[in-house]
């Protein structure tokens, strides 16, 4: 039989991120903290867990005052935690079924993570720090080295390649972060807070870098405290005790970021 295809329905490639009632709890007894809980169950009062879907190509921003949930629903999206209970599918993957060994491929291969605190390695050349994911996927010195140089040269710091941790200033060190998150080409970028310690003007730097990566095509998941950072993703979550609050969305998923171009102009030099 032949296959008919359905062309009134324009295609609609699968949600990168798909998590369906999603729970994660610490601790024990009377003594639990159910750090990300979703609504409670009308009958039971039992919660009824996360479900949220995140498209390719979209810039998420994720919302909430100290001790809501953002971290711990951004490790589990990024594979670095598991949670208590609901599914999460990663491109399609139920990443529940994956054990620690596939669930570090994921990791190297399709997340790029960046941190408030950056998270680089001491005494260790930017270069080095940005061909260490390369290194860790088995690829070869010389490619190594030629996909590091062009990661450090799309933030823009190809002169300070040789510059070790203590020599950039923190936006410098918070770039470098991002060519380490972006050189496996992941598809999906998720940020902790990456602007929590960094002056306005590097803040700026570091956004309209993450706006182009988005522009570009990349996923980007950002968590931060700040409106003016929020401004930059096309949706954003807010997180109230485990729960989302509120999704609003501020820009199409096709097309680029809203402050693509305009943010770093602003800023005085
Ligand atoms: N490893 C853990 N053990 C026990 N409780 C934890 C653990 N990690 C987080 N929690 C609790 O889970 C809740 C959510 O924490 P989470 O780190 O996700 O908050 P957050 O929204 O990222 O906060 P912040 O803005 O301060 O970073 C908090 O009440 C926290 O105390
Ligand atoms: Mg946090």
């Amino acid at each position: 039989m032949r296959h008919v295809i359905d062309k009134r329905v324009p295609a609609r490639p699968a949600p990168v991120i798909r998590i369906r009632r999603l729970t994660k709890a610490y601790g024990h007894g009377d003594a639990t903290v159910h750090a990300l809980r979703g609504p409670s169950d009308p009958r039971t009062g039992g919660p009824q867990g996360v479900s949220l879907d995140i498209e390719q190509g979209d810039f998420v921003a994720v919302m909430g005052s100290s001790g809501s949930g953002k971290s711990t629903l951004m490790n589990i999206l990024g594979c670095l935690d598991v949670p208590t209970s609901g599914s999460y599918l990663l491109d399609g993957t139920d990443v529940g079924h994956l054990d620690e060994r596939q669930l570090a491929l994921v990791r190297n291969r399709r997340i790029g993570f960046v941190f408030q605190s950056f998270n680089l390695v001491p005494r260790t050349t930017a270069l080095a720090q940005v061909e260490l994911p390369l290194a860790y996927a088995g690829v070869r010195t010389a490619e190594r080295r030629r996909r590091a140089l062009a990661a450090l040269s799309l933030v823009g710091l190809a002169d300070r390649a040789g510059h070790k941790p203590n020599e950039l200033s923190g936006g410098q060190q918070q770039r470098v972060a991002v060519a380490r998150a972006l050189v496996t080409a992941p598809a999906m970028l998720l940020a902790d807070e990456p602007t929590g310690n960094l002056d306005s003007r590097s803040t700026e730097e570091v956004l309209a870098l993450i706006d182009g990566l988005n522009a570009t095509g990349r996923t980007v998941v950002l968590i931060t405290h700040e409106d003016e950072v929020a401004r930059h993703a096309k949706r954003v979550l807010r997180l109230v005790d485990g729960q989302i609050v509120s999704d609003v969305r501020q820009a199409p998923v096709e097309g680029p970021p809203p402050l693509l171009g305009v943010a770093v102009a602003e800023v005085p030099a």
